[in-house]
């Protein structure tokens, strides 16, 4: 019977980290998330956790699972090993037990305008994009926006101002878009030093997508839109009547 070894600390107290162990039953098809609403329900009703969907789709229960971000409604504890180490986030203030503070990751997510920006009339209908265009931007709409990326990224445990490749995966997802004209206005925002130049491709966040995205493909594709941008403007300069 698998050991679930959880964290447990409590912001609001001040008291010292612990690790409580409980022994789960692992039947066939029981997840982290369930195993973990089980000892909330029969034996200790305290445990804070946040989850809504249990399907994977609202991201609102990504934990660390033996030191790797995952989604707890994803993730089997039969295939986990006799111990399996909860613990919240790591990269955020912890509130209480494996609840973290989205705060940051959400004011990440608002640097980058996380959504669609037009500035030409709008068309009688809807704006139309061919099955190519939206190929182009097809993977960084895959993303849940758990925040299991960012929470793994070395620079991010370092400094805060640093965007980020949640955020960064959300910017390609409207920069790569053929039908949104922000592209400038956001190309800015990400031109800095806590931008996309500070990633040092370390590849963390690759690894802890739950979605299987891979955020340094949207990393290196806003680099390009980066230093295209002028070369573009001068070509249009040069083509010009
Ligand atoms: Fe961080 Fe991923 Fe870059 S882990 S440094 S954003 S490659």
């Amino acid at each position: 019977m698998p050991r679930l070894k959880i964290l447990r600390y409590n912001s609001e107290t001040g008291e010292t980290p612990r690790y409580d162990q409980h022994a789960v039953e692992a039947e066939k098809g029981l997840t982290v998330l369930e195993a973990l609403l089980r000892i909330k329900d029969e034996v200790d009703g305290s445990l804070a956790v946040r989850y809504s969907c249990k399907s994977a789709i609202c991201g609102s229960c990504a934990v660390t699972i033996n030191d790797q971000n995952r989604l707890a409604c994803q993730t089997q504890l039969s295939t986990l090993g006799k111990v399996v180490r909860v613990e919240p986030l790591a990269g955020y203030s912890i509130i209480k037990d494996l609840v973290v503070d989205m705060g940051p990751f959400w004011e990440q997510m608002r640097r980058i305008l996380p959504y669609f920006i037009t500035k030409s009339e709008d068309p009688e209908r809807e704006r139309l994009q061919t099955p190519k265009e939206r190929k182009r931007i097809d993977e960084a709409t895959w993303c849940i926006q758990c925040g299991a990326c960012s929470s793994s990224c070395p620079v991010m445990w370092t400094d805060e101002r640093y965007i980020g490749p949640a955020a960064f995966v959300k910017a390609w997802r409207f920069v790569g878009d053929s039908r949104d004209e922000g592209a400038e206005e956001r190309l800015a925002r990400i031109n800095s030093e806590f931008g996309v130049w500070r990633c040092h491709t370390i590849f963390r966040c690759v690894d802890s997508c739950p979605k299987k995205i891979n955020p340094t493909v949207a990393i290196e594709s806003l680099r390009r839109a980066l230093i295209s941008r002028p070369f573009r403007k001068k070509v249009a300069l040069v083509a010009r009547p």
